[in-house]
């Protein structure tokens, strides 16, 4: 089966500095792919030029076959490619619900119909049903990242991109969102999923790509990475020589 993202040689420089070095990789349609690396690796430098918010220096972005290399954020969305953001960014003076229903607007496939109906369905799906009137800007941490994930169902993705949705979360809210990832998946949402939890990655991912540096250091089975000597390297360093 032809992958629906493949990315080659991508590289990305800020001033002097190399965020990204001829990054390669392809993603299965229907799969959970966990990207992981240290601070500064890279990884959110790479959501953004697949996301089409950032334009590479140099390789290419293909989506199901079309180029989408430097493309506009909107081309990108209308074609199914959404992502979260690391800081939640939602519209906070707006409600929960009219939130999701903005995002609904948006997407390959617009809601037809109703647009409150499906984005009170998106909410109930999410578990934020209860809270669908209070104003956004008034949510917890936990709430806020279960938010942004309705809002990028609610556009109704191909490809999520999604960065750090359980960073501080408590162990019972990471759970709650890892099964909304499964379920999104179950509906046919292929992911790329950022996060420092290694748990959290392990618990939902098929593959693993690691990045150190701004280059792709390993890919493999969760099982593989969490044994390679040089993903424990670049986590915890060189053990100190005696
Ligand atoms: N807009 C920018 N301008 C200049 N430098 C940037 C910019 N965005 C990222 N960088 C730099 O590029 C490198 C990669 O950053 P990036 O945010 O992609 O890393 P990351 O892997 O997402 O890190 P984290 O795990 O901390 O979120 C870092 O050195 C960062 O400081
Ligand atoms: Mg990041």
């Amino acid at each position: 089966m032809a992958p629906i993202l493949r990315v080659d040689g991508l590289t990305k420089y800020f001033s002097g500095l190399a965020a990204l070095k001829e990054v390669s990789f392809e993603t299965e349609e229907g799969q959970i792919c966990g990207l992981i690396g240290p601070n500064g690796a890279g990884k959110t430098t790479l959501f953004s030029i697949i996301a089409c918010a950032l334009r590479p220096t140099s390789g290419t972005v293909l989506f199901k076959g079309r180029d989408f290399t430097g493309s506009k954020s909107f081309h990108a969305v209308k074609a199914g490619i959404v992502r979260t953001h690391q800081i939640a960014r939602p519209f906070r003076s707006m409600t929960v619900l009219e939130n999701v229903e903005v995002a609904g607007c948006f997407g390959q496939r617009r809601s037809s119909g109703n647009v409150r109906k499906q984005a009170m369905k998106v909410l109930e799906w999410a578990g934020l049903d209860h809270l669908s009137s209070a104003s956004a800007g008034t949510l917890s941490v936990g709430d806020l990242k279960r938010l942004e994930l309705a809002r990028t169902l609610a556009t109704q993705p191909s490809l999520l991109l999604c960065d750090e949705v359980c960073s501080g979360l408590t162990e019972s809210e990471t759970r709650a969102v890892l099964d909304l990832l499964r379920r999104m998946r179950e509906l046919g949402t292929t992911i790329i999923y950022v996060e420092h939890n290694l748990k959290a990655i392990m618990a939902v991912c098929e593959r693993v790509i690691v990045l150190n540096f701004g280059r792709k250091l390993a890919e493999g089975t969760p099982e593989a990475m969490q044994n390679d000597p040089s993903v424990i390297e670049a986590y915890i360093g060189k053990p100190a020589s005696v």
